[in-house]
């Protein structure tokens, strides 16, 4: 038997819509493993209803079918579904870890984001490696086609993880196919501060590259409260505040000191709008990781 913890993830950041992610300290899912003559799988856990356990529709399944490594699987789910936290993704990336070390597959972690990545589209129809990617490797990731560029980073987060759901496929429904040259070289700019940030464990530059003008503002309708939300997160002294894969969750980027100030204040602003949530205050973290086999 293998356990692996796999991490929540924030997708996009801002100005990395489709490209960039991070892995969050908490929440995780555990993943637990058993060789066995054909897949199966169990699931409890926050949300756990809405989790199929049909193999050929959970991404845990498709990995293993993936790996030609069946097993039974147990996931105890720590990342609600349709939050943008990453949910289908840490259990694909904690199977894909799981599984490699149980069946002695030797395969590198950037393998395992390839293989991930199929059970997220066999089961979503849409094949981005920016949640599977930084559930893996940890860190803050950018992910182009087949490339990968990780740093490890230290920042500090606030999660707001509201009790509404945001279906994907609308989200992306609302986003344009183009943007204009002027959101074009905004966006470059603030890609490129993000990712310095990132090298410099700057929360400021990281916090300046979460704006951006091309999807976010096409997508606030769907997240009730998030003008007002961002807005009370940066009063209290978040760097910057965007929405979190694509959405219902909101993500703020702040110094640790004024973490627990951040995260009061953006509950009330979404108490105040109506929306019942909870807030993970936390840190960049690391990817999936092995507790015991
Ligand atoms: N980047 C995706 C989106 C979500 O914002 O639609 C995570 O894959």
């Amino acid at each position: 038997m293998v356990t692996v913890r796999a991490p929540a993830t924030s997708a996009n950041l801002g100005s990395g819509f489709d490209v960039f992610g991070l892995a969050l300290g908490r929440p995780a899912d555990v993943v637990r493993v058993e060789r066995a003559e054909e897949t199966t799988i169990e699931v409890k856990g926050a949300g756990s209803q809405y989790v199929p356990e049909d193999p050929a529709e959970n991404t845990a399944g498709v990995v293993a079918r993936e790996l030609d490594a069946p097993a039974h699987i147990s996931i105890d789910k720590g990342v609600r579904p349709s939050s943008g936290l990453g949910s289908s993704a840490a259990s694909a990336a904690g199977a894909a870890v799981a599984l490699n070390e149980c069946y002695d597959r030797g395969l590198t972690k950037r393998e395992l984001v390839r293989i991930a990545a199929e059970g997220e589209a066999a089961v979503s129809g849409e094949a981005h490696a920016d949640n599977v990617a930084p559930a893996i490797l940890g860190g803050f990731t950018a992910v182009v086609d087949d490339e990968i560029t990780q740093v490890d980073a230290t920042i500090s987060l606030v999660a707001c993880l509201p009790e509404t759901v945001v279906s994907t496929r609308d989200a992306r429904q609302v986003v344009p196919e183009s943007v204009s040259r002027d959101d074009h070289v905004r966006t470059v700019g603030d890609a490129a501060t993000l990712t310095a940030g990132m090298f410099r464990d700057d929360p400021e530059l990281v916090g300046r590259g979460l704006r951006d003008g091309a999807v976010t503002a096409s997508r606030t309708s769907l997240v009730d409260g998030f003008d007002e939300v961002r807005d009370a997160g940066l009063t209290a002294g978040a760097t910057g505040v965007a929405i979190s894969g694509a959405g219902p969750s909101i993500l703020a980027v702040c110094r640790e000191d004024d973490r627990t100030a951040v995260a009061g204040a953006m509950l009330e602003a979404l108490a105040d709008a109506g929306v019942d949530a909870r807030a993970y205050q936390t840190e960049m973290g690391r990817g999936a990781t092995v507790a015991n086999r």
